[in-house]
């Protein structure tokens, strides 16, 4: 019996079983029947929760560069292994082979060691999404070098504090990068950070741009020259199962980014096995999922988990509007993508946007799409299913996080009937549960609780990088013996989870507790209504009343914003109820949001509460601008 694919729903609950009852039998044979081993584990687990000390398949050797390539190389060498897609349509896609991406790996694991880097050395990333960021990437995991990527689309200051904090000795990044139709200097930003960070001696400079750029003597040095004289003949690192394979930074609710530490044997079991069945990946098909490689969605499914299926992957490099708002649609078309994964912000951005731009196309490739990043309210959900989908690609709504390192909560694409705004069963392996106020497991269903996972699973994130007390502190120390997501979830009547949002987005209104996401959702499903977020402020009689931002749709009509208040909370009653209904209402042109898309709710609950003193770090937001004209603007 193998355990590796799942083909109905009864196997579902069979393989989720048996996950639950032998998880060292289950993983075990995964991890057995699916890599290639230098040498096999004497435990497929241990742990202690409280301590957050977790290992899997403590005593393996491995590599997982050499899983996701040289594995392959017999079967699939000339199969496409990257097709990369420019920011600019008229400049060609390249295709690149797994014997290709081979050969460059070697050649950039060679230019690393020469300047002196070796395993366990940080080297941190910051390039744009172009193929030597997955090169790069891989070169590091086939020498056992830590990579830390950071976004391309981070500040100097944020990527200098990620720097100084894993002390990464090398830096890679390019002269520039293209976004739409700016060009990003990513150069002279590196240049900038680099003032503060007297870890790294050497910066190799990838040519994007041709933007002229300064070189320091002594530490900068163009990588394509010191690729052209390397050998493209490496021998792989002796990875221990546990070795750290990254770091990567996630913004916490307070206090600086958290370096979240994967390693190497349980990562690459989880991102592979979650790949093929979330997704379900076969042979010839090609996987467009749209985030950035510098997030660790891109990590897990747009490099690992699908290269170590022997996937053909897609990197694009540009954005959704960009030369307009058909581009992701053309990009299907044009290499017959088979499964899309994206985010429900570009979702609702898209969906603003007028339906030729979508209506022009078939989509005759796809058989899966798939969101990730926040819920998805039932409008999103629905124009992705009507207008993308054709009704006809189950969509996978996908939960998880940056600590997660792979799906946890998701639909098995073709298995499990899906439903709007659900994330539906956990994954084999995984043991969520809704624990209380009174940090007791809530049983049965149609319950509402704190999100828990009382059981290891091997894509976990390790520890914080120098700072395992953190880890212990945020993660497992709220709820003893359980790893805690942050999140609120309610269980429906089947089973179903829904995400209902951060648990320090629940307000409680006249002690009724109400999730931020359907109040939402019902806002949404307004005509008038793009976009919206809803906090919570202090209210005299309620304990806390509800304050919604609202974007509207660019309708072109004047409407009467009284009229619109009321029809709108008419809508919160009819979806949720009166108690849901919003005490006060702004119309803004814009939401303060991260560069990954997510609204910065805390600064619009001071704002709320006309509290204008201290936002705390602004730095991640894609737009502070708009902070001052909804301050300005506020009810
Ligand atoms: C938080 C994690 C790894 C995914 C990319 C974001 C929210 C993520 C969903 C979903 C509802 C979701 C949660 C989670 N989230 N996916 N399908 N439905 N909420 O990773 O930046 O680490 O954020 O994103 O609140 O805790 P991240």
């Amino acid at each position: 019996m193998s355990y590796y694919k799942i083909d109905n729903l009864e196997q579902y609950f069979k393989h989720y079983n048996k996950s639950i009852r032998e998880p060292r039998k289950f993983w075990g044979k995964i991890a057995e029947e699916n890599f290639t081993w230098y040498q096999p584990w004497d435990k497929v687990v241990e742990f202690n929760m409280a301590e957050a000390d977790v290992q899997w398949f403590s005593g393996a050797k491995v590599n997982i560069a050499k899983n996701c390539i040289d594995r392959h190389l017999n079967k699939r060498g000339e199969k496409t292994a990257i097709i990369f897609e420019p920011n600019n349509p008229e400049e060609e896609a390249v295709h690149i082979t797994y014997n290709e991406l081979h050969q460059r790996v070697c050649k950039m694991a060679n230019v690393l060691r020469e300047q002196g880097i070796k395993k366990g050395d940080r080297v941190c990333i910051y390039l744009p999404m172009i193929p030597e960021l997955a090169v790069a990437i891989l070169a590091c995991a086939r020498i056992g070098a830590i990579h830390s990527v950071v976004f391309a689309g981070f500040s100097a200051k944020a990527l200098a504090t990620r720097i100084i904090d894993s002390e990464s000795k090398l830096l890679i990044t390019s002269d520039g990068g293209y976004r739409g139709n700016k060009t990003i200097e990513l150069k002279d930003i590196a240049d900038e950070a680099l003032q503060s960070c007297p870890s790294v001696s050497t910066v190799l400079v990838v040519k994007r741009t041709n933007t002229a750029v300064n070189m320091k003597d002594g530490r900068d040095i163009w990588l394509q020259p010191l690729l052209d004289e390397a050998s493209d003949n490496s021998v792989a690192e002796i990875m221990d199962a546990e070795d750290p394979l990254f770091i990567l930074y996630t913004s916490g609710s307070t206090g600086k980014p958290k370096g979240m530490v994967h390693t190497t044997a349980g990562y690459m079991v989880y991102t592979a096995y979650t790949f093929k069945n979330v997704f379900n990946y076969e042979e010839n098909d090609v996987f467009w999922c749209t985030a950035d490689i510098g997030w660790i969605t891109g990590h897990s499914y747009i490099l690992y988990g699908p290269l170590l299926n022997g996937a053909t992957t897609v990197i694009f490099e540009g954005v959704p509007s960009y030369p307009n708002f058909s581009r992701f649609w053309e990009v299907i078309e044009k290499h017959k993508v088979s499964q899309f994964y994206t985010a429900p912000t570009a979702i609702r951005a898209l969906a603003k946007e007028k339906l030729e731009y979508v209506q022009k196309y078939l989509f005759k490739s796809l058989k899966v799409i798939g969101s990730v990043g926040e819920p998805i309210n039932e409008e999103a959900w629905h124009w992705f299913n009507d207008h993308v989908g054709g009704k006809r690609c189950p969509i996978v709504d996908t939960w998880w996080q940056t600590e997660t390192g792979g799906i946890m909560i998701s639909p098995i694409a073709f298995i499990t009937p899906t439903k709007p705004t659900y994330a539906t069963f956990p994954l084999p392996g995984i043991q969520a549960v809704l624990m209380d106020d009174k940090r007791n497991e809530i049983e049965g269903n149609q319950v509402v609780g704190s999100l828990c996972i009382k059981f290891p699973w091997p894509g976990m994130a390790r520890t914080i990088w120098n700072d395992h007390q953190r880890y212990i502190d945020t993660y497992f120390s709220q709820y003893p013996g359980k790893y805690f997501t942050g999140d609120g979830a309610l269980r429906d009547e089947v089973g179903y989870y829904r995400i209902t949002g951060r648990v320090d987005d629940v307000i409680i209104v006249s002690g009724h507790n109400l999730g931020t996401a359907p109040i939402e959702d019902a806002i949404n499903e307004h005509p008038a209504v793009a976009e919206s977020a809803v906090v919570g402020f202090p209210h005299d009689i309620k304990g806390n009343a509800l304050y919604g931002f609202v974007i509207l749709k660019e309708t072109g009509e004047i409407r009467n914003k009284e009229n619109l208040f009321i029809e709108i909370n008419q809508h919160i009653t009819d979806h949720v109820g009166p108690i849901a209904k919003l005490d006060k209402i702004q119309f803004v042109s814009g939401l303060p949001k991260t560069r990954s898309g997510k609204i910065m709710r805390r600064i619009l609950r001071k704002i709320a509460a006309g509290d204008f003193s201290d936002y705390g770090d602004t730095s991640t937001l894609l737009n502070p601008e708009i902070i001052e004209e909804i301050q300005s603007e506020k009810k």
